[in-house]
């Protein structure tokens, strides 16, 4: 089928030719054994912005990582969409690692700081507004603006992972004894450094003393 005189569009058949052409070599059969079966190890949860691709910043093959991402990687206790994706991750693919990535420089953080009107995402982002209610002592005692981004974006890193904690899907897994850590990290974008928060929990019982250690910067044994 032929395709658009569109050369910004072209160019991705283009690309994804050559890509092909490149695992081919390397990994001869990748596509053929990758087809039979996924069986990732990791789940990501991430921000849906275009620069804190998953598979690359962890520098993972097809396969290796399942993700979810969306505007300011948020958890609500209510998301069907979030709340399936986890299920599958967690009672099909059995991940065991769960990691839930915020980033600095993170465009849905600043429009919440700024209180910017940005439309209909704003409600979306209520739920980063109700973690800045809930640290705005914290994030009011910060010298300046930018040190209240980047703390507000690990704070709702470490409230999402938290959620996942308190969903039905990983109290289930906890309770049938399946091994499932939870993580929180915070990925830079001015150094593609990926940078753990101290928030590793793999059992229901230690869900609220590591959050809080965490949320103290302590790290969680
Ligand atoms: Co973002």
């Amino acid at each position: 089928m032929p395709l658009p005189h569109d050369s910004d569009y072209k160019r991705l058949f283009d690309n994804n030719g050559r890509w092909v052409s490149r695992v081919g070599e390397t990994r001869p059969g990748f596509f053929k054994e990758l087809a039979r079966q996924q069986a990732p190890k990791y789940f990501w949860i991430g921000c849906a912005d275009s620069r804190v691709p998953a598979n690359e910043v962890i520098d993972l093959a097809p396969g290796e990582v399942f993700v979810h991402r969306n505007v300011a990687n948020v958890v609500p206790h209510s998301d069907l969409n979030a709340l399936s994706t986890l299920q599958y991750a967690v009672d099909v693919l059995h991940v065991e690692h769960i990691l839930v990535v915020g980033h600095y420089g993170c465009g849905g953080i600043k429009a919440v700081l700024g209180g910017a009107r940005v439309g209909l995402v704003e409600n979306w982002l209520g739920h980063v507004g109700d973690v800045m209610d809930r640290h705005a002592a914290e994030l009011d005692a910060l010298p300046d603006a930018e040190a209240r981004h980047d703390r507000l974006c690990e704070l709702n890193a470490l409230e999402q992972a938290n959620n996942v904690c308190r969903t039905t899907v990983l109290q289930d897994a906890w309770r049938r004894r399946q091994p499932v850590t939870v993580h929180a990290c915070v990925y830079g974008l001015k150094d593609g450094l990926l940078r753990d928060l101290g928030f590793n929990v793999a059992a229901s019982g230690s869900v609220p003393g590591d959050f809080a250690s965490a949320l103290a910067g302590l790290q969680s044994p």
